[in-house]
Formats: structure tokens, sequence, C-alpha cells
């Protein structure tokens, strides 16, 4: 064998080491009910995903224990996203099964958790163990701001991702994040919440009245994270489908480089964190059903580009 050719066999070797050990991870998104015959989710969280290197598969918003365990043990991490739906049997079983065996000393207990808009509302409502925690009456739909931040959100995971993009900076210079909720969690309720001692709030935001809410937080030790806003909408929607508005686009959403930017690095961290439980995912012999993409078909409708549907 001359050295061209073991240079090139060493190189293939290497390729199928690395490939072989590098696990891409699986993260489950809870489906919402769309109406009394189909559940949902909003495409753009399936993409924000793949953005960061992963891939999705569904929890049904209905899924029992039996199902939930097994779910759990397959998947690296869950993003609860944004809808309307009150908070689920579902979701509270999962977080807490998964939350109680949290174990510093052993990765693969540290299953994350990311919530957006209403997922970010269910994860402060399950950590506080008080869905009161929750206000309504904020004028904050449909509008994209730079963020107010706190002194642990400088510091925080979620906006100091790797030192090559200045995250807190960018977020501070523009309107890139995208609120569009009227419910909403006060500062001072965060604060006073025992429950939250170990939670981070990272930033805030004033509504169009000037009232305060809190925009992101973080737990100080574990991969629970919460933003209000929306950062898939910036790279995969585009508010432009409504029929009745002509196809002008009818959501303030920013598709700027920086708004693309920070989108990219809230996903990756998530991914990475994700990432870091291990290889789990394992539809032959869990009998689960595979990857969003390979299986599902797409629904256009009008308040998404796209969703995904499931009969149930
Ligand atoms: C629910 O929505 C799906 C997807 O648009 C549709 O196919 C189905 O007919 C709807 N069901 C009802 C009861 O409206
Ligand atoms: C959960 O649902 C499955 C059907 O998907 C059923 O076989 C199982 O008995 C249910 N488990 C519980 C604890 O209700
Ligand atoms: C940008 O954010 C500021 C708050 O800092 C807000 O007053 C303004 O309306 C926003 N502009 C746009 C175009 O959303
Ligand atoms: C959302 O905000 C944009 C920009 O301010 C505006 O053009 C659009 O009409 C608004 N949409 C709604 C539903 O209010």
């Amino acid at each position: 064998m001359n050295s061209v050719t073991g240079t090139a066999l060493l190189a293939i070797i290497l390729c199928v080491l690395i490939s072989s050990t590098t696990a891409t991870p699986v993260l489950g998104i809870m489906s919402h009910p769309l109406n009394s015959t189909h559940e949902y989710i909003a495409a753009s969280y399936v993409r924000w995903l793949q953005m960061g290197g992963a891939r999705a598969v569904r929890i049904p918003f209905t899924s029992n224990s039996t199902e939930l365990d097994l779910l759990r043990k397959n998947l690296n991490g869950v993003l609860f996203m944004g809808g309307s739906q009150h908070l689920p049997e579902s979701a509270e079983y999962l977080y807490s099964e998964v939350v109680s065996n949290y174990d510093l000393e052993d990765a693969s207990t540290l299953t994350p958790f990311w919530g957006i808009c209403l997922g970010f509302q269910w994860l402060l409502q399950m950590a506080s163990e008080d869905t009161h925690i929750l206000s309504t009456g904020f004028d904050a739909e449909n509008i994209s701001l730079p963020l107010k931040f706190t002194d642990a959100g400088e510091q925080a995971r979620m906006y100091n991702q790797n030192g090559v993009i200045d995250t807190v900076s960018l977020l501070k210079a523009n309107n890139v994040t995208l609120n569009n909720h009227g419910a909403g969690v006060f500062p001072a309720d965060f604060a006073a919440s025992e429950k939250l001692d170990e939670f981070d709030l990272l930033s805030t935001n004033e509504d169009r009245q000037g009232v305060e809410f809190v925009s992101s937080f973080e737990h100080q030790k574990f991969p629970i994270y919460g933003t209000q806003y929306h950062p898939e909408k910036s790279n995969f929607e585009y508010g432009s489908t409504d029929p009745t508005k002509n196809d002008s686009p009818y959501e303030s959403i920013s598709h700027t480089i920086e708004a693309v930017r920070y989108s990219f690095e809230l996903s990756a961290l998530l991914v990475s964190e994700a990432a870091k439980t291990g290889a789990r995912f394992d539809p032959a012999s869990s009998g689960l059903r595979t990857i969003i993409e390979e299986n599902d078909g797409i629904l256009v409708r009008t308040s998404f580009e796209e969703s995904y549907v499931w009969e149930v």
C-alpha cells in the first residue's frame, strides 16, 4: 500500500469513527389539539431543532404515563411550543419524572427542557408549582423587542454560547425577539416564588403599555430554559400566509442577519445540551414512530407557514 492510499484509508476510518460516535440528538415536541380530530406541531419548531443539528419526534398531548415513560427513555430533550392550551397532565408528568431524576454527576439524566411562549409559561407553572404565577392582560402581541438583561442574564448560558457571537450585545441592540402573548409572568411574581430560587430571571421587556414581563429564564444548574419570545420565527415563519391580508406579512417578525444569528445560537445551545445525554433513540426496540419528517405529511394552514398534523 503506498502512502497516499494509506492516508486515504486512515481518513476513511477516522470519518467512520467520528460519525459513529456522534449521535444525532432526538428531541420531543409536544403536539397540541388543532380541532376535535387532529393535533398539530408548527413546522417551524421542528426546523428550529434541525437547524441546531437535531431531529424531532412528536409527544402526543394526551400521552399517558406508560407512553411518556417510553418516550423519555428515547428522547434527548423536550421542547414545549407556543399555543393556547392549558397545562396538560402529560407535560406535568414528563417534567416531574425527568427533573426529579436529575443528577449533576450523571450527564445521561440531564435531559433538557426548553419552553417557547406558552411552553415558557408551562415551565414556570410547573417549576413554581403554581399555575397562578401566570397573569393575563399584557399588551404584547406581535411586537419585536430588544432584551433588557439582568446581571444574571448577561452571564447566562443561554446568551453566552461560543464567544464568537456576542449575543448579549446583539439582543440589546436589535428588535429581534418576537413577542406574541397576552399572558405572562410579572418579574415580582417570579422573584416571590421560593420554588424558583434556583432559576435565574435573565431578561425582561415592557409591553406597549409599559408593563414589565419576564422574557427569559434558565435554571442555575440544570438544563431548563424558557423564552417568552419566539426564537424559531425569525428563521422559519414569515407571517405571510393570512389569506385575508393578501399574503402581506401580518406578524412583525425580524428576518435580519441578527435575528437569524441569535435564533441559531439558542437552538445550538439546546441541541448541544441534548447531545450530552448520549445516544438514546431506538425506534426498533421501542416501537416508537420515528422522526417527524419521515412519517408525516405537511399541512399548510393560515396561522403558521406549515404544520404537521396527526389524527387522534
Ligand atoms: C381538523 O383539521 C384537520 C386538518 O386541517 C382536518 O383534516 C379535519 O377535517 C379537521 N376536523 C374537524 C372535525 O374539523
Ligand atoms: C396508555 O395507552 C396505551 C395505548 O396507547 C395503553 O395500551 C396503555 O394501557 C395505557 N396505559 C395506561 C397506564 O393507561
Ligand atoms: C423596538 O423596541 C422598542 C422598545 O425598546 C419599541 O418601543 C419599538 O416599538 C420597537 N420597534 C419595532 C419596529 O418593533
Ligand atoms: C403586526 O405588526 C406588523 C408590523 O408592525 C403589522 O404590519 C401587522 O399588521 C401586525 N399584525 C397584526 C395582526 O396586528
